[in-house]
């Protein structure tokens, strides 16, 4: 993919950001946004004829979608597990036969990390050009040291050949690998002592998770491993509250984490304690639909308690295979009750909050890194309402134009 330095985009019709000084979500119309060393400088009326500028022809502008829970470093897909799914086996079952996470850490291991890294790198491809210019991207289908070293280094090296942006996390408490399943201590004993040492001195991974829930880790477990990292210095994220509550929002607003993830089953007093916290709600409600299931998480609650609310795709091959944070916009619309604006703002700089990225990313205003998308659309409302086909019509990132 080749990219050019743009000195604006000009000749804009509507464009949408969060507007940090107001703490709302602004919608101009027309003139040009300037561009300098990678930032917006500011916004001026009128528009430029200079070919230096991204000429958007009256198109929507948008800030760079932020995706900020993915989980891309895997090495085979899974559709059988899928078409089970349609028969009516249960993502539980097909996990507790064998499938599932263990079956995905099965191939990982076989796999080469430049092998790997290839099927990385055109994922993250496919992720901008369907508009989306920063990634969270997890390891978690390795479950060992070495494994999860190999997943964080392939998606490092992924990285470093596409211009999308990415920032990584250690999700060695993914599931328990089966060579542990009657000996977990051990391996959370390996995660603490050896796993979390390693990727913080390779510096590897910013941040670390944990998939806690019911038949997975405990709080308990899910607090000892999030400890360690911390005292690493990463940035904790949970998967927490996805099927059963099992308090992991309020762990993960008590412990101060950036994020808890999923939260379709959290509890009332989960709500609270977020609502409470600085600790943002990620929603993924791609997954619940590619689960079938009718169980979304209670936006508008989360909403109306006060929680600041990210959306993102979850991109994975057991529980959702999409990357397109558009189509999760849509879902958010229709089944999270969301608007189209609070949707987009979720996906921008609520998702820049999640990741702590917030003081430079995800928003058109001056200083900011000139992270954007043009669409094939007249006003932010077509970008939830169109689904199904991508309407990006130019993406920018880094103050570069992307072809
Ligand atoms: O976020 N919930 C746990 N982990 C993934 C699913 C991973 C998989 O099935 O491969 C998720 O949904
Ligand atoms: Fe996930």
């Amino acid at each position: 993919m080749s990219s050019a330095s743009i000195k604006g985009i000009t000749n804009l019709g509507q464009w949408v950001t969060w507007d940090p000084l107001q703490n709302q979500m602004a919608i101009g119309d027309g003139g040009t946004w300037i561009i300098e060393d990678g930032l917006f400088t500011e916004h001026h009326s009128k528009s430029f004829a200079d070919k230096k500028f991204l000429n958007a022809e009256g198109r929507l502008l948008t800030p760079g979608l932020i995706d900020s829970h993915t989980h891309p470093a895997f090495a085979t897909t899974r559709e059988l597990e899928f078409e089970m799914r349609s028969q009516g086996k249960t993502y539980q079952e097909i996990a507790q036969a064998g499938g599932g996470i263990r079956n995905s850490v099965r191939k990982l291991r076989d796999i080469s990390e430049s092998d790997l890294a290839d099927l990385v790198e055109t994922r993250l491809n496919l992720m901008l050009q369907h508009g989306t210019t920063t990634v969270e991207c997890k390891s978690g289908y390795g479950l060992s040291t070495k494994a999860e070293i190999k997943s964080l280094q392939a998606i490092q090296t992924a990285s470093d050949r596409t211009p999308i942006k990415t920032r990584s996390t250690l999700l060695g408490a993914h599931e328990i690998p089966d060579e542990y399943r009657d000996d977990r201590n051990s391996y959370i004993d390996i995660i603490v002592n050896e796993m979390i040492p390693a990727v913080s001195q390779q510096k590897l991974a910013q941040y670390c998770d944990v998939f806690c829930e019911t038949g997975v880790y405990t709080t308990n477990e899910t607090e000892k491993i999030l400890n360690a990292a911390k005292e690493h210095g990463m940035q904790l994220k949970f998967h927490a509250d996805e099927f059963v509550s099992s308090g992991g929002a309020e762990l993960a607003a008590k412990m101060g984490a950036l994020s808890a993830d999923h939260l379709m089953a959290i509890s009332e007093a989960g709500i609270s304690a977020l609502a409470a916290s600085n600790t943002v709600a990620t929603l993924l409600p791609g997954t619940t639909f590619f689960l079938g299931t009718n169980t979304w998480a209670p936006a508008r609650k989360l909403l109306d308690a006060g929680a600041s609310l990210a959306l993102a795709t979850d991109f994975n091959p057991g529980s959702n295979m999409s990357l397109s944070m558009p189509f999760i916009l849509t879902l958010a619309v229709i089944y999270l009750h969301m608007t189209p604006l609070e949707a987009l703002q979720a996906a921008t700089s609520g998702a820049a909050k999640s990741m702590g990225i917030e003081k430079s990313t995800g928003s058109i205003t001056p200083g900011m890194s000139a992270d954007a998308v043009l669409w094939h659309a007249e006003n932010y409302r077509q970008l939830p309402y169109f689904y199904g086909s991508n309407q990006v019509y130019k993406v920018v990132v880094n103050g570069k134009a992307i072809f």
